[in-house]
């Protein structure tokens, strides 16, 4: 039996798999631990159930090492808040959550698709502030997303559950990576896919090699019509020059569901024109959520007890 530290409060059922240890945390309130907080519970745990706001950094890793911490499990597929080369330094195993978040949220990045190209938001907005007068022939042309051409940046698992929802709107989809899947639709050029898109779907993961992918350069090849979608990582886009490319008019829309410097939202996006705005919600179905819980408990307790996850990105 281990004693794990669990950062914040799970969907019910979600620590099922750890059952059988000594669970310390979360806060009764469910505030986030301070990295002071944090170090100090490292150093008394064996494993560690995190979210994606928990910064698992090198000094959080030392004070774990110094103890007996053996494993750190997020409760999400992206780790860019772990660093996982100093947990590699220490042996401490590092798990996230693949698989069981594909559809959900590429069923969000579709509801982004359609909720920005037809200007739901913008329309919703007028309705509930009681500007709508009435049925107009012009009012609120959104695009097509039918027939429309789709790039996805990022062909990962949440990326062609995109591309398969596409292919019920009858979309010509296109895919960026850095290596050749060798599949129709694979654009080599990045450049080349977004000059080429009426629709941009991001689907890569954060970390500093995909901080602002799309800055103000890319944004520029854009069509002046197209529609930007991003369920990834907030600092994968330039959100200042998103917010300059649609003040502008010279992007139609984004839909985000992540930004930069969440929970901050750039004063810029919020009062953009043609944009929608959630708060990153891409895995939120009950369902979805407590199988990702339930698979980084599961990750721990298999560590604690000798075993090795499916899961391990270290
Ligand atoms: C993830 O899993 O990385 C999502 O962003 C959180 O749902």
């Amino acid at each position: 039996m281990g004693r794990v530290l669990v950062t914040r409060r799970l969907p019910d059922g979600g620590l099922d798999p750890l059952a059988a240890h000594d669970l310390v945390g979360p806060n009764d309130d469910d505030t986030p631990f301070t990295p002071d907080e944090l170090r100090a519970h490292a150093r008394e745990v064996d494993g560690i159930v995190c979210v994606l706001t928990d910064q698992i950094d090198a000094a959080l890793l030392d004070a774990g090492a110094a103890g007996r911490l053996r494993v750190v499990a997020n409760v999400a597929v992206g780790y860019d808040n772990i660093d996982v080369a100093a947990a590699r330094e220490r042996n401490v195993v590092v798990c996230n959550t693949p698989g069981v978040l594909d559809d959900t949220t590429a069923d969000l990045a579709f509801s982004l698709i359609l909720g920005a190209s037809r200007l739901a938001q913008d329309a919703e907005a007028d309705l509930r502030a009681g500007r709508w007068q009435g049925w107009g022939i012009t009012q609120y042309l959104g695009r097509d997303v039918h027939h429309a051409t789709l790039g996805i940046v990022g062909y990962g698992r949440i990326g062609r559950a995109v591309a398969r929802r596409a292919a019920g709107f009858d979309m010509r989809v296109l895919h960026h990576t850095r290596t050749d899947t060798g599949e129709p639709g694979y654009v080599a050029d990045l450049d080349d896919l977004l000059r080429d898109s009426d629709i941009v779907s991001l689907h890569v993961p954060g970390g500093p090699a995909t901080r602002h992918l799309i800055d103000a350069r890319r944004l520029a090849l854009m069509k002046p019509t197209a529609v930007l979608v991003n369920t990834a990582r907030g600092p994968v886009v330039d959100e200042e020059a998103l917010a300059d490319a649609l003040h502008a008019g010279r992007l139609f829309a984004a839909g985000l569901d992540v930004f930069e410097q969440e929970p901050l939202l750039h004063p810029r996006l919020l009062d953009a024109p043609r944009t929608v705005l959630l708060p990153h919600i891409g895995s939120a179905s009950q369902a979805t959520r407590t199988q990702m819980a339930r698979l980084a408990s599961s990750a721990v307790a298999t560590v604690l007890e000798g075993g090795s996850p499916p899961n391990v990105v270290s």
